[in-house]
């Protein structure tokens, strides 16, 4: 692979900061990587292959030479500066909700609809962090049995909220365990010692917006406006890592045997399902794996074309920054070919 300059947008928040691991860890050849965010971070040095890197104030030029811009920044931070990106040469590899439901956009894992992400006009989305761990699951059962209807709960961690969030469970938890009075900015209600069943903003539907972030992202992503999904979202006090448990029904019956084979070979996905060690996946899991673990998987006892399974990713790796990364080595790939 030729070496290319990359420019991380956000480079400083909880997304940013893994971007620049990931791209470390996984040798991706970078020439020159610019680290952008806000001018309160200006300044700052990052560290990458051994270097510090000076973080600079994001403006409408950062991005002159850039193949790839890798925005972790916010929407409206995408919808101002993306354009300009583009208008560069760069291709923006876009972490937000910006685009994703965008017609000229593509939304992809690599896992699930790799060719999509060669269908771009220079903007490729990347999903929530909730529905790439899903569709890395449902993928292998959609192609081999189907799937009619999907019911999916999550549990999601804190820093899928950012870097304050992480702060807020910390400090709230300290100050609980102190007997001190707590401090809430983030969330509407305490998170420490406690579960909120709300992400994001109420629609008109009572859905919250992260629940149908879910249910739209799924229907494109797998190409399939008729799947029948519905989604719960709930924020736990948990710092990394979202846990979903996920009730599927088939066109076909598929037996869990063959299921967990069929898992067992999937790159991207861990099976942990050991019941009887009590191994099955679980949040903290996700800071060793960067795979989409899936575990407890099960017959309904009910429905006869029924199964349930728990999965678990980390949200700012696969969830966001690494499957962000992996698209710009899909479209390096297929450069070199
Ligand atoms: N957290 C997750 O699990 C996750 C998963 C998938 C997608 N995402 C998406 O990724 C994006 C970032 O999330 P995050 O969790 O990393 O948030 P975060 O920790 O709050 O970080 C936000 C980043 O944006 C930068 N920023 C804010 N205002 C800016 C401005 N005016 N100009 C330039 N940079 C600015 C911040 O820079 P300063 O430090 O200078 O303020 C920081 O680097 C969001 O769109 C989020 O929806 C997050």
């Amino acid at each position: 692979m030729g070496e290319v300059n990359i420019a991380v947008v956000g480079a400083t928040g909880a997304v940013g900061r893994e971007m620049v691991k990931v791209l470390e860890e996984r040798n991706f050849p970078v020439a020159n990587l610019v680290l952008l965010a806000s001018q309160k971070s200006s300044g700052e040095f990052l560290k990458f292959n051994g270097k510090k890197i000076e973080v600079s104030e994001l403006t409408k030029n950062s991005f002159k030479n850039i193949d790839f811009a890798l925005f972790s920044a916010g929407s409206s931070i995408s919808k101002k500066y993306a354009t300009h990106a583009v208008t560069a040469g760069a291709v923006v590899i876009d972490n937000s909700s910006a685009f994703r439901m965008d017609n000229q956009v593509p939304l992809v894992v690599p896992e699930v609809n790799p060719q999509d992400a060669f269908k771009h006009n220079g903007i490729i989305a990347n999903p929530n962090c909730s529905t790439i761990q899903l569709v890395v699951a449902l993928k292998p059962v959609y192609d081999k049995a189907g799937i009619k209807r999907i019911i999916v709960s999550t549990y999601q961690s804190v820093s899928g909220t950012g870097k304050k969030a992480i702060d807020e469970l910390m400090e709230q938890t300290k100050a609980i365990l102190n007997k001190k009075k707590i401090k809430r900015e983030v969330y509407p209600h305490q998170i420490a010692f406690n579960i909120l069943p709300q992400i994001d903003e109420f629609e008109n539907n009572a859905f919250t917006r992260e629940e149908m972030k879910m249910i739209h992202e799924t229907k494109k992503i797998m190409h399939d406006d008729d799947i029948k999904i519905t989604a719960t979202a709930a924020r736990v006090p948990v710092l990394y890592g979202h846990s979903e448990s996920v009730y599927l029904e088939t066109e076909k019956i598929m037996d869990i045997k063959s299921l967990k084979q069929i898992y067992l070979k999937m790159p991207g996905i861990k099976l942990v399902d050991d019941i009887h060690n009590a191994k099955y996946p679980l949040a903290i899991m996700s800071e060793i794996y960067d795979e989409v673990m899936i575990g407890r998987l099960r017959k309904d006892l009910a429905v006869k074309n029924g199964i349930n399974m728990w999965i678990v990713a980390n949200n700012l790796r696969k969830g966001a920054a690494l499957n962000a990364v992996q698209i710009a080595e899909l479209l390096l790939g297929s450069q070199e070919k």
